[in-house]
């Protein structure tokens, strides 16, 4: 029997389209809304913060979209991303199920967040833009569009939740390193960031407040700036789809087919990236793999929120969607230390949640990291405290396997490395984590706050 454990493709088999899943999707897409009027969206509106190509691309139904050649050209730098076999994985849990991951810590930034960063980029300077504007949490999606906006020569604004621009600097100083301007939210360069300060000058932010900064500066700025999203938005989980296209290719050269794919989500673009050119072949050409979104108990959008229509943002200037929601005056726990922090999911994702086309757990922090230094110790990279949940979660399918004496062939998507990320390591390793369950009431007193929206 082989002992292979990567599994590598050549350049010429760099995908040549995204996989658009509004194509084959059994449930239709839900409207988006104007924060103000709460009417469905025109795409004059949503073109004051993204390229028309990008807009265009949220509302497509053809299958496959063409990946543009000079996206191609930098996507060579690292695509295709390894698949490997975890073997020493698989032998450290005496599994009889088959681990592979897909490994998108390969990328420059760490992460697969470059893959939509340079469609963004690409997409902005083709428009005529100047700059774009954008918040980031830890600094994953951040560094990935400073990279991508250095590429095509675009100026970059970065809106950093404060707490992890003081706690996390080598995350900003990548991001300056690659020509961004990064500034802490909330920030007085905005409306909302003053009002903010005004109240509390120690307010440490939270993603739904920078998001609403960068918004504001984007829809400010008499059309210099546009915005760009690093999750939620269709456009984005687009681009991701060459994750699970490389995987599904990956897997013919192993001579496997998953039983399950498992990913973490925070707004849900890695999970939609690898998972959904998997639920094509469920759809259409009758394959029956699991698949497996897994969140944290701290910020459970998915499995504890509501689904219904929410804003985007804090401040309530981005549209409303549908989607499952914890409200978007959610403010995580500050013991939480895994990322995935985001109040709602991506709509899409949602919708094919609610169909009950894909499942959805969420794992508590403890056994997170518990998870991702297990899988360090065999298999060596250091995964990013997001990734870790998949991790969480494919670990307990091999040990179920195991418990049942079943083969199961498991693939998840080891979304990027933790490099950067050692304050969260160490705080698992000296014993300061808690767990932290998103409690119920406050869930409810959230969405008391919800936009009332009447769809004629
Ligand atoms: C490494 C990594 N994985 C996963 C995520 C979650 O985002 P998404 O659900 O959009 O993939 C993030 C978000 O910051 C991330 O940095």
């Amino acid at each position: 029997m082989s002992d292979q454990t990567r599994f590598m493709l050549s350049d010429s088999d760099l995908p040549k389209f995204w996989y658009n899943i509004n194509a084959d999707s059994p449930v239709p897409p839900t409207p988006v809304l104007h924060p103000g009027t709460m009417e469905p969206v025109t795409p004059d509106f949503l073109s004051v913060l993204f390229p028309m190509d990008l807009i265009l691309q949220e509302i497509s139904t053809e299958r496959y979209i063409e990946i543009p050649e000079e996206v191609r050209e930098i996507y060579r730098l690292y695509r295709p991303t390894p698949l490997l076999r975890a073997r020493r994985l698989e032998k450290a849990l005496d599994t009889s199920a088959h681990i592979y991951y897909k490994y998108e810590g390969a990328s420059p930034v760490g992460s697969h967040k470059l893959n939509t960063a340079v469609a963004q980029a690409y997409y902005n300077k083709k428009a005529g833009t100047k700059a774009l504007t954008t918040e980031t949490g830890a600094g994953q999606w951040g560094s990935a569009l400073a990279l991508a906006c250095n590429f095509f020569d675009l100026a970059l604004e970065v809106y950093m939740v404060k707490v992890s621009y003081n706690q996390k600097p080598y995350r900003r100083i990548m991001m300056e390193t690659y020509g961004a301007q990064v500034y802490a939210s909330p920030t007085d360069r905005t409306n909302y960031g003053r009002a903010l300060l005004a109240e509390n000058s120690d307010n440490p932010g939270s993603l739904g407040i920078a998001i609403s900064e960068a918004v504001e500066a984007a829809a400010t700025s008499n059309g210099a700036k546009k915005y760009s999203l690093g999750s939620v938005l269709g456009h984005v989980l687009l681009h991701q789809t060459v994750i699970g296209e490389e995987s599904l290719k990956q897997m013919d050269l192993a001579g496997e087919y998953p039983d399950v794919v498992i990913s973490c989500v925070g707004g849900g673009s890695n999970f939609s990236g690898i998972a959904f050119p998997f639920l094509r072949e469920n759809l259409k050409n009758g394959r029956r793999t699991r698949l497996l979104a897994v969140e944290p108990t701290a910020a459970p959008s998915l499995t504890k929120g509501v689904y219904t229509f929410d804003y985007g943002d804090t401040a309530r200037m981005a549209p409303i969607v549908k989607m499952h929601t914890l409200g978007h005056d959610f403010v995580p726990a500050s013991i939480h230390a895994g990322g995935l922090r985001y109040h709602g999911m991506a709509p899409t994702l949602c919708a094919l949640y609610d169909a009950g086309l894909i499942e959805a757990i969420s794992v508590p922090q403890k056994t997170t990291f518990e998870a991702a230094i297990q899988f360090a110790r065999a298999e060596g990279i250091i995964p990013a405290p997001e990734s870790a949940h998949g991790i969480r979660a494919a670990i307990n399918e091999a040990l179920d396997a195991k418990a049942k004496g079943e083969k199961r062939v498991i693939l998840f998507n080891l979304s990027g490395h933790g490099n950067f990320d050692m304050a969260a390591y160490e705080a698992y390793l000296s014993g300061q984590l808690e767990d932290y369950e998103y409690p119920a009431e406050a869930v409810k007193a959230s969405l008391e706050k919800l936009p009332q929206v009447t769809l004629s």
